[in-house]
């Protein structure tokens, strides 16, 4: 296939690009600061409304992963957040219907509020900050709508921090850290967040899919199976309550998603947090 990745430089965008290489599909990694490493990069800022780039290339698929993912900034830059998560993935579905190009966006479990968690595809989005709002009016132009939580994983592109990375270079460093125990995730490794989307970008299935790890577990103590995994000092691990994070957005208490559709449409299936940290530990040390 020939596959368009927007984000070609981020945590996700930057794991399909090489995973999609790997493969031998023909890759084109889209960026706005930084280079990625894998496929053939092109220059794509999605604040400017020019998708020229797009129509010489003909993909055979869109992955859509590029955003502002700082949620913060989203809630302090509005107008930037609507530019790019919004008004970005509209131009971009629109090019795509076009060129009859199959369109994957990956949204976020941000559309939900986190009162009920492990949240199925047809639960009612409710997002309670700007960042879940803006990527939640997204979905309503793709193909194929992808939610997923908490991305973590070796080597970003970017060099932009992850949490498990920054929770084990802290611990190496003998840093205390403060984590947060009453926020529940379902943490997703990025290789096999991947590997299901280019599933996906394959089968061309339409619809909406929570693709996320299969594990729901609270933010402090996927910190301590972290610890754990890489035999790091987990006493180093204060808990913490969310309100005492001093944060411009608000966040879901509970954002867990269900992955149940998933596992028993793709043959790619969610891993378990105890499989995904051991395929990290592996990826760490190769
Ligand atoms: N990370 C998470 O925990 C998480 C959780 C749920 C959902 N998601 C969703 O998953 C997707 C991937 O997340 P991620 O963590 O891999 O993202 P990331 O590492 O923060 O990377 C963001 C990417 O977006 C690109 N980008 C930013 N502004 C742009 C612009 N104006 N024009 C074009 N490209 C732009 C960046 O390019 P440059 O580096 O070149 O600036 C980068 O490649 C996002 O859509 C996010 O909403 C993420």
């Amino acid at each position: 296939m020939k596959i368009l990745v927007t984000g070609g430089s981020g945590l996700l965008g930057g794991k399909i690009c090489e995973i999609a290489t790997e493969e031998n599909h023909q890759v084109y990694s889209g960026y706005c600061h930084n280079v990625p490493q894998f496929g053939n990069p092109f220059k794509l800022d999605l604040t400017q409304n020019n998708f020229d780039i797009i129509s010489q290339i003909k993909p055979d698929v869109i992955i859509h992963t590029a955003a502002l993912t700082n949620v913060d900034k989203c809630e302090s830059d509005k107008g930037l957040a609507y530019k790019i998560n919004f008004e970005g993935t509209k131009g971009l579905a629109k090019i795509a219907r076009q060129l009859n190009s199959f369109f994957i966006y990956i949204s976020t479990d941000y559309v939900f509020s986190g009162e009920k968690g492990m949240y199925v595809e047809e639960d009612r989005p409710n997002p309670i900050n700007y960042y879940g709002y803006t990527k939640l009016l997204g979905e309503d132009y793709c193909d194929c709508v992808v939610r997923t939580c908490v991305i973590y994983g070796a080597r970003p592109a970017t060099g932009k921090i992850n949490f498990a990375l920054w929770l084990i270079n802290k611990l190496k460093e003998k840093e205390e850290v403060r984590v947060v125990m009453d926020q529940y995730i379902t943490p997703t490794l990025n290789t096999n967040l991947a590997e299901m989307i280019l599933e996906i970008a394959e089968r061309r299935l339409f619809g909406k899919f929570h693709l996320a790890g299969a594990t729901r577990i609270s933010t402090y103590n996927f910190a301590l199976e972290i610890a754990n995994k890489f035999k790091l000092d987990k006493d180093l691990i204060i808990p913490i309550k969310m309100d005492e994070l001093k944060r411009i957005a608000k966040r879901p208490r509970d954002s867990s998603l269900d992955t149940s559709k998933a596992s028993k449409i793709l043959k790619k299936r969610p891993y378990r947090l105890d499989e995904a940290l051991e395929i990290l530990k592996k990826e760490l040390i190769k």
